[in-house]
């Protein structure tokens, strides 16, 4: 494994990276929480995470479906008042342009902020989800949450039920569509490109792992070490989404 450090070998690293990148036939990405770091939005885990702020039992779905009177007002501040206030960064519009120019050919997420889909990006595989929508457990209907009242809450379908965020809550199951399709890229990434995770939430975790079993080059992006780094990772860039992605495309 390559490590950056002083500021040459990063240098070296970078230029590493952007040569594989350039290279590769399937390039496929996969974001976690600290590409949008730089938008704002805290990461989940950590010493000033979303969880050590709220309570993650907002987010169990058997706590939500028993209690959605007192999980709606914490899920709105999170989720729709602070995330729907962050705009997508130099990192999200990185991948965009890398797919615009041919060379990324699968985005797999893990966030749920929708700042890839605001940036640009179309070939994006939403693993967890999503924010743009609330769904209705009882009729399956889904409803743009542009267009549904949150001064009310809990917001309510035709049918009465009360809407659940379209996104994965612990001790829900990953859509169908979005685990079959990130396996199949997975599978086929001759090159992933692994961004501001830390490669502990499974089994969204077990993609980067599966991509390096099968021979793939797995370069990663994070300020810190993650559960890849010193195990799958082979091109480690110890640097912020944002510096990371301009200097892997100012080296290209
Ligand atoms: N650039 C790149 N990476 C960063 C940055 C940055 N500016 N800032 C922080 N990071 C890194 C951290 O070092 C850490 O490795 O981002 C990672 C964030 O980790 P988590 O908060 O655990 O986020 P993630 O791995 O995406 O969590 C996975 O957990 O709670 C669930 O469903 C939720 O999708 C989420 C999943």
């Amino acid at each position: 494994m390559e490590s950056s450090g002083a500021p040459s070998e990063t240098e070296a690293t970078v230029a590493k990276a952007a040569s594989v990148i350039c290279a590769a036939s399937h390039l496929v990405a996969f974001t976690g929480a600290g590409i949008s770091a730089e938008s704002g939005i805290p990461p989940f885990r950590g010493d000033n995470g979303i969880w050590s702020r709220y309570d993650p039992k907002i987010l169990d779905i058997d706590y939500f479906n028993t209690n959605p009177a007192r999980c709606w007002p914490i899920i709105k501040e999170i989720f729709y008042d602070f995330f729907g206030a962050a705009k997508p960064n130099r990192a999200h519009l990185a991948l965009a342009e890398l797919e615009r120019d041919g060379l990324l050919s699968t985005l797999i997420t893990q966030n749920i902020d929708d700042l890839h889909y605001r940036a640009g990006s179309r070939e994006v595989i939403e693993y967890h989800g999503n924010s743009r929508l609330l769904a209705c457990p009882s009729c399956r209907k889904r409803f743009e949450v542009a267009k549904v009242d949150l001064t009310r809450l809990p917001p309510r379908c035709d049918c009465g039920a009360v809407l659940k965020p379209d996104f994965v809550f612990f001790g829900e199951a990953i859509p169908a569509n979005a685990l079959a399709a990130s396996e199949e890229a997975a599978r086929r990434a001759d090159v992933m490109l692994v961004i501001g995770t830390t490669g502990e939430v499974y089994p969204a975790a077990l993609l980067p792992r599966e991509a390096s079993r099968r021979g793939a080059t797995i370069i990663e992006i994070n300020p810190q070490e993650s559960a890849y780094t010193g195990d799958i990772t082979d091109i480690f860039v110890r640097l912020p989404a944002v510096t990371a992605m301009e200097r892997i495309l100012a080296a290209q």
